[in-house]
């Protein structure tokens, strides 16, 4: 496995963790090796050294011997060269053709483009340049990271121009919230249960609540968010993707095709966002300086890197709809932020109420399923349930099962399973171009919009707090609002942690 970009964040943090976790995990070939590429100088000692740290503070064997670090680490490398010069390629490839044979890896390559995304087009090229794209003698993939394009244009121009270089079943693009073990759930939860089915449709279903909250503010990445702002940064890739999971008709086979096909399906289905649902349907905020809990927190606008006039929003929430039978008139609404109370990712079915109110039950008693990505990671279902002694007084309970509750709860990072699953050739957990391209095409009016309309309003939220209250205005129905998760998945008002 080649990595672009090897002195990056990405790698340090989460991809040589990763592998590390997988090689203790005995899920590595044999026959594997890394060699981390970018333009630092670093000899291969300094390099190992730098992802020995990052494998004791990342990796989920942290406390694994050193004798296993160190053998580890024997098959990592590191090589120096400006990966935007297409003359220094013919160094890489003699490299490669050493550790081929070194390490008797059978000219399987993986390609993992881990650098700035004006590097996307040009690393491909190069290597097509060395014919290191042809797969007469051997597998040749390439992993990009996100952000696949910054608009729809971009997107588009990014897929021609990769797909100039490798086919589209060589290139895995990757959204590292597929990867995660709870977003696979979502498929297994609704496809491996015959009790959801009849009910999961306009017919039983008020609408769905996705949210994924952050209590961190920029973390030295202000530069590149700037740029982003939260509809391209969690909006356009993750969201989707978990609208999709949940939206899609059941696949006729679990793989990368059919779950794909159906996936475009609901891309398809998404009901293009009118001028009157872009002023009033689609909300953006920025959060303000603030105190939590008790500290002093900057706004937005005094992070590093961060224009002092900064529009880029930091919140994101709106209501939309799908476009089909199951879906017609069911409202999803979308939340996502940075510098929220608590860092929390789910999705909440709510559920019609029965069709007659038999008992006198307070307002909150609701049926909903609510799906937990992450922390406390589970899936919990409200339901009413009669309080002891006379009459009949309801109350809502939880029926709940937390990933904690099982034998072997050693959940995996999304990173694990992806690179493991690209190695195997499995693109199931990855996006196609021609999906990508939709999900740009249904977030795009909004880019515009903004772009166009520069007094369109940002919303100010003080940083600690659920964003700005205008998005109570979204959610229809009587007695509806957005609900405001704990860390932890039952919530049933007597223990709620931040
Ligand atoms: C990344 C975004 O794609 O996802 C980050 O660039 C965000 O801004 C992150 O923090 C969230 O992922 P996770 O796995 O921490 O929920």
């Amino acid at each position: 496995m080649v990595i672009f970009g090897a002195s990056g964040d990405l790698t340090y943090r989460k991809l040589l963790p990763a592998i590390f976790d997988l090689y203790k995990n005995q899920l590595l070939p044999n026959h594997f090796a890394v060699l981390g590429v970018s333009r630092s100088d670093f000899s291969d000692e300094v390099f190992r050294e730098k992802m020995e740290k990052g494998i004791k503070q990342f990796s989920h064997h942290k406390d694994a011997s050193q004798e296993t670090i160190d053998l580890f680490l024997s098959k990592v490398s590191y090589m120096a060269m400006d990966t935007g010069n297409g003359n220094e390629y013919g160094k890489l490839k003699n490299r490669l053709s050493q550790i081929n044979q070194e390490f008797k890896t059978d000219r399987n390559y993986i390609f993992y483009l881990s650098t700035p995304p004006h590097l996307y087009a040009k690393i491909p090229k190069f290597l097509y340049g060395q014919g290191l794209n042809l797969e007469h003698k051997g597998f040749r993939r390439i992993i990009i990271e996100k952000p696949f394009g910054h608009d729809l244009k971009s997107a588009q121009d990014l897929n021609k121009q990769l797909l100039d270089f490798f086919h589209e079943e060589q290139i895995y693009r990757i959204d590292h919230y597929l990867g995660k073990e709870t977003v696979q759930n979502l498929i297994v939860t609704r496809f491996a249960n015959g009790i959801y089915e009849p009910l999961w449709n306009r017919n039983f279903i008020q609408h769905i609540e996705i949210t994924a909250a952050e209590s961190m503010g920029m973390e030295g990445r202000g530069g590149y968010y700037e740029e982003a702002g939260a509809l391209r940064d969690m909006v356009q890739n993750h969201l989707m993707q978990l609208i999709a999971l949940i939206a899609m008709e059941p696949p006729t086979k679990i793989n990368a095709d059919a779950i794909k096909y159906e996936k475009m399906k609901v891309f398809q289905a998404l009901h293009p966002l009118s001028a009157e649902d872009l002023k009033k349907n689609v909300i953006r905020g920025q959060y303000s300086a603030s105190k939590i809990r008790g500290k002093t927190v900057k706004g937005y606008r005094e992070e590093e890197n961060v224009d002092k006039k900064s529009r880029t929003e930091t919140f994101f929430a709106m209501k939309c709809f799908i476009d089909n039978w199951r879906w017609a008139g069911v409202p999803f609404y979308i939340r996502t932020g940075k510098r929220l109370p608590t860092r929390v990712s789910e999705i909440v079915i709510h559920f019609k109420p029965s069709p007659q109110q038999l008992f006198s039950q307070n307002e909150e008693n609701e049926n909903q399923l609510i799906l937990r990505i992450q922390p406390d990671e589970g899936i919990l279902l409200k339901t009413g349930m009669k309080m002891p002694g006379n009459g009949y007084e309801v109350k809502t309970v939880n029926m709940d099962c937390h990933y904690t509750d099982l034998d072997d709860h050693y959940i995996p990072e999304a990173y694990e399973r992806l690179l493991l699953d690209c190695m195997a050739g499995d693109s199931t957990l990855f996006m196609d171009g021609a999906s990508l391209e939709e999900t740009w095409r249904f977030v795009q009016p909004i880019l515009t919009y903004w772009e166009t309309n520069k007094n369109a309003p940002l919303y100010g939220y003080p940083a600690g707090s659920w964003g700005p209250d205008i998005i109570d205005d979204l959610i229809e129905g009587e007695n509806q609002k957005w609900r405001y998760p704990c860390k932890n998945l039952s919530d049933d008002g007597i223990y709620c942690e931040l």
